[in-house]
């Protein structure tokens, strides 16, 4: 299983990326605009050179042929760069003419089995699934995870799962238990990862006893 973060924020990526367990970034048009970024390509061309490995950039536009010409523009910013695609039927037509060119996509704003399998059909690379998105309304975002790594499966797609919209550290353990291949998480939800009251316990009792007891290294 690999993490990625979903930020746009470059002090969390350099962060995150410091602890050596990050093997990707995923932005959206929200957390762009989040992170104040003035100019999208140089975020990406910065976050490229931060974190060597899949970075996905979102398109802007709702007409396949416009997505295209968006994906070759963001393309050649970095060979890392994944493309998202909103799922629609423009964003299916994108998925498929990009596939045939080489450039690897992410669909994103996956709801339903239906639509990750028509993803995979079309030639994406990756699919994100919005389990918070899902958990919001009432219904169950880990139970679409479930049945998109059942599918998948079943027929051999190589289409990666990214489990997203994460919103705690549980959904991260859910999503490793079902086997999906990525969880994308917010910088947030990562330190909760990292962290647990028994370790920081564990750690002040040991640093105390080898400040009382005079050891040294
Ligand atoms: C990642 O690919 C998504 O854009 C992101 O996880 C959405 O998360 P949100 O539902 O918290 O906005």
């Amino acid at each position: 299983m690999e993490i990625f973060l979903d930020t746009a924020d470059i002090n969390a990526i350099r962060e995150a990326n410091s602890w050596g367990i990050l093997s990707g970034v995923t932005t959206n048009p929200t957390l762009v605009a989040k992170a104040g970024h003035k100019d999208f390509k140089s975020a990406v061309r910065e976050i490229c050179k931060i974190v060597n490995g899949p970075i996905s950039a979102e398109v802007l536009s709702l007409k396949a042929e416009e997505m295209i010409r968006e994906a070759e523009k963001l393309s050649k910013i970095h060979k890392n760069v994944i493309i998202k695609i909103p799922m629609c039927e423009e964003g299916l037509k994108a998925i498929k003419a990009l596939s045939k060119k080489g450039i690897k996509t992410n669909c994103t704003l996956v709801f339903s089995a239906n639509q990750a399998l028509l993803a995979a059909i079309a030639g994406a690379d990756y699919v994100s699934p919005f389990v918070g998105r899902l958990d919001d309304i009432g219904n169950d975002g880990m139970k679409l995870v479930a049945e998109i790594v059942q599918i998948y499966r079943n027929y051999g797609f190589k289409t990666k799962i990214i489990v997203a919209s994460v919103r705690h550290p549980m959904h991260v353990i859910e999503a490793a238990l079902l086997g999906a291949d990525i969880a994308t998480v917010p910088f947030e939800v990562l330190k909760k990862m990292v962290s647990h009251a028994k370790t920081s316990e564990g750690i002040k009792r040991f640093m105390d006893d080898a400040k009382k007891s005079k050891q040294k290294i």
